[in-house]
């Protein structure tokens, strides 16, 4: 890569960042010389009921994964978030939260925060929450989803959100397998000038035979839409706490207590429960929002996820309040109700750190200054990716069109499972190159293997893997702790496997090429080729079906289905749009199939597996590189394949 194309750190940011150059190097070194020193000072950065002794007891070992941070220390994460700023915060904004209609707008102050918090924290109690207990959250983007999960985390109940644009038979699945006993959703979110019918989701997702752990529904009415009421099991949001007190003691939690399950696809099987426990996630995820956005005191800090994703729960919720920041939660859509609407809010409440996905700024990149139009975004200083890779076209043009020339992007590399961000540039420290994530954040050490799991040298390209734990890290799959480790720890023996692949540049940055595996990144979304083939198997004219990714403009990837049909049934443009209604049915729009390939026959070896490799290229056009089909059971199948994929759409 050419210097043309190296963005030096700017000199007034790197003035009065928390960390500049010299900085990183030296807290950088330290982390890794001596991760229990360096960690046993950075812990500080929350507030502790009862010290730490033990800092780091951590092991990678197959067949002994343990993961254990700050093990005896004890803390409550809503009290770190709320309670501990009001001294000084306490009249200062907390979150903003903007409307789907751009009248519709709200504050709360870090007091204000509290009171909801302890009131709907003792409203839970009252329907009986207690302490370990899982509350699933199905809401739609208001200030009362942030307030529900700091409410749990200050009884003690695990939270698991629930991305409202999942199904109901997603929801239920998740309830299932969480075992929740209370569910907290709306009567209906907005998005986009759309109403979305989250209660009725939750009265389907309830009639399903497994869900049995459910005892209330607790319904905070936003639209005041028709719904339908269940007197045993209902209760709306207002009513339960109306009289209910806001002084709510916050729990003693043991750092390894765990705080919340978040689902999320993998290549095989149902969605993993991952788990995050309370003190090291809480630490990694202030410590990065701190260091990674350069939080400056009083600054607008706005990111663009929902809740449901994990980017929601560290850098919209805790990482920000757990630093005394102000966080603002979007309800609408980047693009709603006019294309410049991202930039209108970042004018309208002066925002100075963004933090959003490839995705978006792909979809308003295709509108050029229309995306812009009216504004001026003087307010940003710093701007964030998120999600999947970053095209340098995209990275460029949110540089130069958003950030008029004048913020630094940091494009952070992390998942659902390491809590925070891992591999990213610091504001201060980092010189950028578009496209690159650059480089491990403090205490992690990320490596670079081949498929035998041999460790790369240099400037090379392999699977990205990490050799030791960082606070953050999820500590299993809930429910299934012989699955986190075969999933994670099993590829390569000792180090913990990102299922990405990343290539290394001379600097020693790192440019993520994206999974390795079967999982698909859709507009930023992790989707398990696995889910959506056996959503699709579910339906009773499908005899087989095998998912591929295909590149895609705005959504980086899209979503390519290979369908045989039961005998007797004929494709038609009816039965294409049953089947895609069906996957939205299944799982939610963002796993429908963009394309349909209605085939007799899949590429399959004598043994009977398919291979994805060959679907892959011939889905992406690439039928001169096929490679080796001899050991396909029936290689005709090929040419029979290329040829149907003319009429595929
Ligand atoms: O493939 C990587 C991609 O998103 C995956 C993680 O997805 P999820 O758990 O849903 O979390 C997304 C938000 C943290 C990764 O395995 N990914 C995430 N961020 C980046 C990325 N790929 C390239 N560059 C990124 N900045």
């Amino acid at each position: 890569m050419s210097d043309s194309h190296v963005y030096p750190v700017m000199p007034s940011i790197a003035q009065k960042a928390h960390a500049d150059e010299a900085k990183y190097q030296a807290l950088y070194q330290q982390s890794i010389t001596d991760p229990e020193g360096f960690w046993r000072e950075q812990g500080q950065i929350i507030d502790w009921i009862k010290p730490y002794s033990n800092v780091k007891h951590t092991s990678f070992d197959t067949g002994h994964v343990d993961i254990r941070w700050f093990e005896d220390g004890t803390l409550n994460v809503a009290a770190n978030c709320i309670d501990r700023h009001l001294k000084d915060k306490g009249d200062q904004i907390a979150l903003i939260w903007e409307g789907d209609d751009p009248n519709d707008d709200a504050t709360l102050t870090y007091q204000a925060l509290y009171e909801h918090v302890g009131r709907f924290a003792n409203a839970l109690k009252a329907q009986g929450v207690k302490k370990g207990d899982v509350v699933c959250l199905y809401m739609p983007m208001v200030m009362e989803a942030a307030i529900a999960m700091l409410a749990c985390a200050r009884i003690g109940a695990v939270h698991t959100v629930v991305f409202g644009g999942f199904s109901p038979e997603a929801l239920a699945g998740r309830i299932i397998d969480s075992n929740a006993k209370v569910v907290v959703t709306a009567d209906e979110g907005v998005r986009g000038g759309r109403a979305v019918p989250l209660k009725q989701n939750v009265d389907e997702a309830l009639t399903h035979p497994n869900v049995k752990s459910i005892e209330k529904v607790v319904v905070y009415q936003r639209t005041g839409g028709d719904i339908d009421w269940h007197n045993h099991r209902d209760v709306w949001w207002h009513e339960v706490t109306e009289n209910a007190s806001v002084d709510c003691p916050a729990e003693e939690m043991q750092a390894e207590d765990p705080l919340f399950i978040l689902y999320t696809s993998g290549s095989t099987g149902t969605p993993k429960g991952v788990l995050h426990t309370t003190g090291g996630y809480l630490v990694y995820a202030a410590m990065t929002f701190k260091y990674v956005f350069d939080y400056q005191d009083g600054e607008v800090f706005w990111c663009t996820a929902d809740v449901g994703w994990i980017t929601g729960h560290s850098y919209l919720v805790y990482g920000p309040l757990a630093n005394g920041a102000k966080t603002l939660l979007f309800e609408g859509v980047p693009t709603y109700p006019t294309t410049a609407r991202m930039s209108e809010v970042v004018d309208k409440h002066q925002v100075n750190i963004l933090y959003t996905a490839p995705t978006a700024i792909r979809a308003l990149m295709a509108k050029g200054n229309e995306a812009v139009a009216g504004t001026q975004r003087n307010s940003l200083r710093i701007m964030g990716s998120v999600g999947e890779p970053i095209n340098p076209e995209a990275w460029e043009w949110y540089h130069s069109t958003i950030g008029n020339q004048a913020c630094p992007i940091v494009d952070t590399w992390w998942q659902t499972e390491t809590g925070g961000i891992l591999i990213t540039p610091l504001p201060g420290a980092t010189p950028l190159k578009p496209g690159s994530a650059t480089r491990p954040f403090f205490g992690v050490q990320p490596a670079l293997v081949d498929n035998m799991g041999n460790l790369l040298d240099g400037a090379t390209e392999g699977n990205l893997v990490m050799l030791d734990s960082w606070p953050g890290q999820m500590r299993t799959v809930f429910g299934d702790h012989d699955r986190f480790e075969q999933t994670y720890f099993s590829t390569f023996k000792g180090m913990y496997f990102t299922g990405d692949g990343a290539r290394r540049d001379q600097d020693g940055y790192y440019w993520i090429t994206g999974r390795v595996d079967d999982v698909l990144n859709i507009s930023g979304h992790r989707m398990g080729t696995a889910e959506v083939e056996s959503a699709l198997v579910a339906f009773n004219k499908i005899a087989e079906a095998a998912i591929v990714g295909v590149p895609h403009d705005i959504k980086g990837q899209a979503i390519y289905a290979y369908i045989t049909l039961n005998a007797g049934e004929v494709p038609s443009a009816e039965l294409h749009k049953e089947v895609k209604e069906w996957v939205r049915k299944e799982i939610g729009p963002i796993a429908t199939p963009d394309f349909i390939h209605w085939t007799d026959a899949l590429p399959k070896t004598r043994s009977g597996k398919i291979m994805r490799r060959i679907l892959r290229k011939i889905a992406t056009g690439e039928t001169g590189s096929l490679g080796d089909t001899s050991t396909l059971a029936d290689p005709s199948v090929v040419d029979k394949l290329i040829a149907e994929k003319e009429s595929v759409v």
